[in-house]
């Protein structure tokens, strides 16, 4: 582990803390293989029932690490980020969301994954990839037009226009907007409601429920592959330079 994503299990609930508040959460490579570990454990942990995706306060997670952008616009293929969302996608336990602050990025299409999101008042869901001259990812190209109608994806996804908690609860990303200091221990409550349902009438039911992941795991292989060749390009390298300059 990192010392960047904290991993404790509560009986059997697992939470998955990215805890690196400095940087907003910014997910950086090895925090990608930390939580990828921390899912694929709970997948074959029986004594786990559930999963949460947790921050820190102000910042659930504001995206991918902008300087691991740039690195990976020069260097050659990494699959990491990659694992991560294929982790997301076929994860056989349910997994719960408990956002305060800023959601950017993959701190929002990760949502599109989790089974129950709990949002504080204070939480902001934003996409802003197309101003990096990058494309949505997490296979958020497919599931967000299907959760929310296309017009309301494509003015986060393409347009970058950030939704507010209620927001995002009336587009179906969240369910429960709480008070932001309550966000964890409501998040904990669900999640523990959910672990003390019947295993395997519940791993039946959410099968059915969450469908075939063909399509999902090859929308993001799909999405991947256009990201990376993206990457590479002029614009985007600017986008992340003129990130990573603005404070000089
Ligand atoms: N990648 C790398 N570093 C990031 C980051 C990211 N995605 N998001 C925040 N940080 C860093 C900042 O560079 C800053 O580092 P520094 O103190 O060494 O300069 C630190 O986190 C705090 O961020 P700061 O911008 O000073 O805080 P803020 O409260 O003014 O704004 C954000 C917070 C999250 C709104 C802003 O940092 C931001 O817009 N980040 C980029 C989000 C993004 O575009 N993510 C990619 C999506 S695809």
């Amino acid at each position: 582990m990192t010392g960047a994503v904290a991993v404790t299990d509560d009986s059997a609930v697992r939470i998955i803390r990215m805890n690196r508040p400095e940087k907003k959460n910014a997910l950086t490579l090895a925090m990608y293989t930390d939580m990828t570990r921390a899912l694929r454990e709970a997948d074959q942990s029986d004594a786990i029932r559930c999963v949460v995706f947790a921050g820190a306060p102000g910042a659930f997670c504001a995206g991918n690490d902008i300087a691991d952008f740039l690195k990976a616009a020069e260097g050659g293929r990494d699959l990491r980020a990659f694992d991560f969302l294929k982790a997301l996608a076929l994860g056989q336990k349910p997994m719960v969301a408990a956002v305060a602050g800023v959601a950017i990025g993959i701190g929002t299409t990760m949502l599109l994954h989790c089974d129950h999101v709990v949002a504080g008042a204070d939480a902001t869901f934003s996409t802003p990839f197309l101003k990096l001259a990058l494309i949505p990812e997490a296979a958020s190209t497919l599931l967000a037009p299907m959760r929310m109608g296309y017009a309301r994806a494509f003015s986060m996804l393409m347009m970058g226009r950030p939704l507010s908690a209620e927001e995002a609860r009336a587009a179906g990303i969240v369910n429960t907007v709480v008070d932001t200091a309550e966000v964890d221990a409501v998040a904990l409550k669900a999640a523990q409601e959910i672990a003390a349902l019947p295993p395997g009438a519940l791993a039946v039911a959410r099968r059915l429920m969450r469908g075939h992941r063909d399509a999902v795991v090859q929308q993001i292989e799909a999405e991947s592959m256009h990201f990376e060749d993206l990457l590479k390009s002029d614009e985007a390298r600017a986008a992340f330079q003129a990130f990573l300059a603005r404070k000089k």
